[in-house]
């Protein structure tokens, strides 16, 4: 008896299976090897804390502002529901920022339009940012994750004072 040659239906079915089969393994493995193999991490990683001692990481016991050279400021900043701490920084004309920043509680982030502040505060995370401060003026922190009803309104800012 000779043998039975698959039908056209069958090869059909059998051409869409296979990439369909095909198509989820490439994706997956794809994701595996950014997630894992690639070292893509959170923008401004610097680290790890944990989030229920934020207040006891010397980093973060008491945030604020601190000059650490000539024109160049360390900041210290948390974010939570929903404020920034502190919620005012003021630094003269053409200072250097060091940003380091964690969150207390959920996900926020730290938005600074314009300058080079663009990372997420991550319960656990320590983020980092810099950037430099030439013109005088108000310039908004803002959160841009999405954090909870009050989210709109967690925002603080950044004054640039003319050099005297
Ligand atoms: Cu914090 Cu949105």
């Amino acid at each position: 008896m000779a043998a039975r040659r698959p039908s056209t239906v069958y090869l059909w079915e059998l051409a869409w299976i296979l990439p369909s089969i095909a198509l989820p393994i490439s994706m997956l493995t794809a994701l595996a090897v950014t997630a894992l193999g690639a070292g893509i991490t959170v923008v401004g990683d610097r680290g790890r804390i944990d989030s229920t001692k934020v207040a006891e990481h010397p980093l973060f016991k008491e945030p604020g502002v601190t000059e650490i050279a000539p024109g160049q400021y360390e900041v210290r900043l948390t974010g939570q529901i929903w404020s920034f701490a502190p919620n005012e920084i003021r630094v003269p004309a053409g200072s250097t920022v060091h940003f380091w920043a964690t969150s207390r509680d959920l996900v926020h982030g730290l938005l600074v339009p314009r300058h080079n502040v663009n990372v997420m505060l991550l319960p656990g995370q320590i983020s980092h940012a810099q950037a430099r401060f030439d013109t005088p003026g108000e310039y908004p922190i803002i959160c841009h994750e999405y954090c909870g009803v009050a989210h709109h309104t967690m925002a603080g800012k950044i004054i640039v004072e003319a050099k005297r």
